[in-house]
Formats: structure tokens, sequence, C-alpha cells
């Protein structure tokens, strides 16, 4: 063979990602043309093809890049004062209730113009760019009107395009019901599902739609007309799902074929089984759990048994997980969930993929995206290990 690599990455250990062990190839080498994995293996099985340029990966491991599933990084202002009360004693719903927590987002978000919402999700952005991640999620859903709905969504796709990240955005317009609705909790759900999924869907600026089914948020009825309008739309689903009490949303997402089902620290074994069945990813967010000190935990061993791929994110928002370090939820998945190092580094690479629906990244394998970490770690296990601090040492993004 004597076919023309761009590049060649030799001398570093592979975390794959592809089969278990991490897919581990240690000693191995990776090619990348047009932005594409060409060849991947142990260098001593390179073929004789010729590379424009050769990089030494200094014996490190490299890993695909990583994917934030599920984040809010778009919003206004922040909620500090809301932290002090909750340590203070007062619970997340208690504060929802009495119209803080996400309606007071909401304000700030309704005010903030598009230029300022932009500078400050980019500079929340930045620190998950330094540690790897090559792909994030973003949701609306602190806007809740059309206008300021598609203001964020705007604001999240034009991170994609000045940052050096793939932004896969959510349209969460139910994700609480406005002040201007209160008490009219049924015309909200009806502005939701008549003009807001089509006017999203029909600006192309949403990938998928998403709901907070909850007793502080909405039904399962409600959430249910809300995702017969996605469909409608063209547009899949995800669901936050089974956070603070059982209300069944994850079976919900399942019988919606929803992409992921996210949170799910109330989930019983029968929504456990329908994901299962509908190939729903359960997607965990440690830093919620941490931040509000929940004490259930979402339920692994089940999501096991039944072989429900788990992801890992950072939930990145003002209330519930003010987070900026994807590594450190690794930690956490490991910690207060109880998944092994292995479980989360796929948390954060393949099965995140599968969260947003993508196949065309999350491993390193021949034809998938060439978005590739290099770490300066002895073990990828380490990428679970450290608690702060970034051993990341480059990023290599797929234009
Ligand atoms: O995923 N649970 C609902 N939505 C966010 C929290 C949003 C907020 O408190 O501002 C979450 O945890």
């Amino acid at each position: 063979m004597n076919s023309m690599w761009d590049s060649l990455w030799v001398n570093v250990n592979l975390a794959t990602m592809a089969g278990p062990g991490y897919g581990a190839i240690e000693d191995g080498a990776i090619a990348i043309v047009g932005g594409r994995i060409a060849w991947v293996g142990k260098r001593s099985d390179l073929p004789s093809a010729t590379a424009r340029e050769t990089r030494d990966g200094n014996g490190f491991w490299m890993t695909p890049g990583l994917i934030d599933c599920h984040t809010h990084l778009v919003f206004g202002g922040e909620r500090w004062r809301e932290f002090a009360l909750r340590l203070e004693g007062a619970s997340y719903e208690e504060i929802a209730r009495a119209g803080g927590g996400i309606l007071a987002t909401v304000a700030a978000t309704r005010a903030a113009d598009e230029e300022s919402l932009f500078a400050s999700a980019a500079k929340r952005l930045r620190p998950f760019l330094a540690e790897g991640v090559t792909t994030v999620e973003v949701k609306s859903g602190y806007g809740l009107d059309l206008e300021s709905e598609l203001k964020m969504l705007r604001v999240a796709r034009r991170l994609g395009r000045e940052l050096p990240v793939s932004v896969r955005t959510t349209f969460l317009g139910a994700h609480a019901v406005p002040p201007e609705y209160r008490g009219r909790q049924g015309d909200y759900v009806d502005l939701v599902v008549r003009e807001m999924v089509p006017a999203v869907a029909a600006e192309g600026l949403a990938d998928a739609v998403d709901a907070f089914c909850e007793g502080i948020a909405f039904t399962v009825e409600e959430t249910e007309r809300v995702f017969a309008a996605a469909k409608a739309a063209g547009l899949p689903v995800k669901l936050h799902a089974d956070q603070l009490s059982d209300s069944g949303a994850a079976a919900l997402a399942a019988t919606y074929e929803a992409l992921s089902a996210d949170h799910l620290e109330c989930t019983t074994e029968a929504g456990v089984e329908a994901m299962a069945a509908a190939g729903t990813v359960a997607v965990l967010l440690p830093g919620a759990n941490y931040f509000l000190r929940e004490t259930r935990r979402p339920p692994v061993e089940l999501f096991r048994k039944h072989g429900v791929p788990m992801a890992i994110a950072s939930n990145c928002n003002p209330g519930s997980s003010p987070a900026l370090s994807l590594l450190l939820m690794l930690s956490m998945a490991c910690t207060l969930f109880r998944l092994t190092p292995e479980e989360a580094l796929a948390g954060v690479t393949c099965n995140a993929a599968k969260a947003l629906g993508f196949d065309d990244r999350g491993v390193l394998t021949p034809g998938r995206r060439a978005d590739l970490v290099l770490w300066d770690v002895a073990h990828p296990a380490e990428l679970s290990y450290w608690i702060g601090g970034n051993p990341c040492r480059e990023v290599v993004r797929s234009p």
C-alpha cells in the first residue's frame, strides 16, 4: 500500500473505547485522512503508507474527543444566593415553588442580549474544551417564550461556529411554566406544542426536543403532548426523567424511543427494562446529585443488569450543577454512583455519542471523525482518578 495519510500518530497508547478493557492498544498508531480516522492498530502492524506529517505521542494515552451530552450552558445571571439558601436548609423544590430556581434564570436570560449570552456561555465552555471536549449538547429552556428560546438556540449554534467544538442543540421549552402562564400550565403546553416546536424545527435550530417531567414541572400527559409534537416535526426526544420523584418518566421516554433519559435517581426496574428495550441511553448527572446533596442514586446495577448504556454529563447550569469540568464528573460518577473508571470514560465517549444520536464519533475506529485527545497519564483510569488538574496535552478536532 502506498496511499498518503494527512497525519500519523506513533508512540501512543490508544483507548479506542471499541471493545472491553478500554479497547486498549498499547504502543499503537493512528492515521488520519480528511478529518477521519484512516487506520488504527499496533505500531508493529502499520502498513507501509506514507504520511505528510508524523506526530510523536510521547508514550501518552489517546482517547476519542470527549462528549458532554447534557448541558444548559447558555443562560443569564447565576444563582449563588440560592446555593447559600439551600445550605441553610431550603430545598431545590421549595426555592422553585417560591418563584426562584429555574424562573430566576428565565428572568435573567430574557433580559440578556444575544451578545452577552454568547460571551458568558463561551467563557463557561472554554474550560471544557481545554479538557478535551470536542462535542457538546446545549439546551434552551431558560427563555420560555418563543423569541427568547430562539435566542438561546441561536447562541448555542453560534458557539459551534466560533469555537472549536461541535454543538448539538436541544429545545427545552417544557422546562418550567413561565410566570405569565402561572395557573395556566395547560395553555403554556399548548404554546409549546402548537407554536414553539414547529417554529424551532422550521428554523432548523434544534436537533432534539427535551422536557422536564417532574412534580415541579410537567406531568407525564403534558410531556407526551410535547413528544408527539416533536415526532410530528421530525425531531428525536430526550427527557429529564425521575430526578426528584418516580413518575414513570423513564418508561415514557422509552415509549417515544428517546435518545436518552437523564438524571434517573428515582427510576424503577420497570423503567430500566423499558429503556433497555428501546435502546434509550441513561445519562447520569453526578454534578446535580452532588450539588443538591441528593442521597438517592440512579440504579446503576439495574442499568448493568439490563444492558442500558450509561453516559455521564456535566449538566452545566446555574441551579443544580454549576460544573465547569467534565473530568470532575468522571470522578464523581465513580465515587458517588459506583461506576468503574472504564464505565465513566465510556460515559463521555461512546455512550455519550449514542445519547446524542451520533454514530460518527466516540470511538477510535476507521471512518470515525478524527476527534482525538492526548493525555499525560500512565493509564486511562487516571482520567477518573485525579480530583482537579488537567492532563490534557493536545486536542485534535475534525474540521
Ligand atoms: O438538569 N432539572 C432540570 N433542569 C436542570 C436544572 C436547571 C436549573 O436549576 O436551573 C437540571 O438539573
